[in-house]
């Protein structure tokens, strides 16, 4: 199975210019999502880790599945103002703009191992953002496992920068 023949291109969106993947076909299709989400789990199988942290707000439906799968426990990594409690924040740019995510500060025990995970890989300041939550919280980051990866956009090289192991599904 092809899984990029259920991730088409919209050009334009969000913003003239921009080249966007959908993953709404794919999740549509219950046969490509059932094989991504076998595939997701063979990567995540090269680290070890405690908890997988979910980004908002297409990182959660890979992060919720591949949970169930691998039997981990799941931290959300929010946008701004979603979490109650104390929460600890980093912003970041993206290729349409800026962002902030946020994780609550007292949702990982000391030294808790988390892999990343995220439907996306472009620029990689989504996934340097959540990292940076993990550190903030007292974790560690086991590495990163994304369904695609734009690789002309060199995320991966500025991951590896910032010390963090990614894996793509789909380049
Ligand atoms: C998209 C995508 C990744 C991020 C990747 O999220 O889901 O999280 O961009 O881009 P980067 O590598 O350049 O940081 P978006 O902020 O559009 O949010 P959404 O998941 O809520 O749609």
């Amino acid at each position: 199975m092809n899984l990029l023949d259920y991730l088409p291109t919209v050009p334009d969106f969000p913003k003239p210019g921009i080249m966007f993947k959908d993953i709404s076909p794919l999740l549509a299709d219950h046969k490509a999502f059932a094989y991504a989400i076998e595939q997701l789990y063979d990567l995540s199988r090269g680290y070890k880790f405690d908890y997988l942290l979910g980004i908002e707000a297409r990182g959660f439906i890979f992060a919720t599945a591949l949970a169930q799968a691998t039997k981990k426990g799941l931290v959300l990594a929010r946008k701004p103002n979603k979490l109650p409690k104390q929460v600890f924040s980093k912003a970041y740019g993206l290729e349409y703009g800026q962002d902030a995510l946020q994780l609550q500060q007292d949702i990982l025990p000391r030294d808790a191992k988390v892999l990343v995970i995220d439907d996306v890989l472009a620029t990689g300041g989504t996934l340097i953002a959540a990292a940076n939550l993990v550190e903030q919280a007292g974790g560690h980051v086991a590495g990163a496992v994304v369904l695609l990866e734009i690789s002309d956009l060199l995320g991966s090289a500025k991951l590896t920068s910032a010390n963090i192991q990614s894996k793509s599904l789909i380049k």
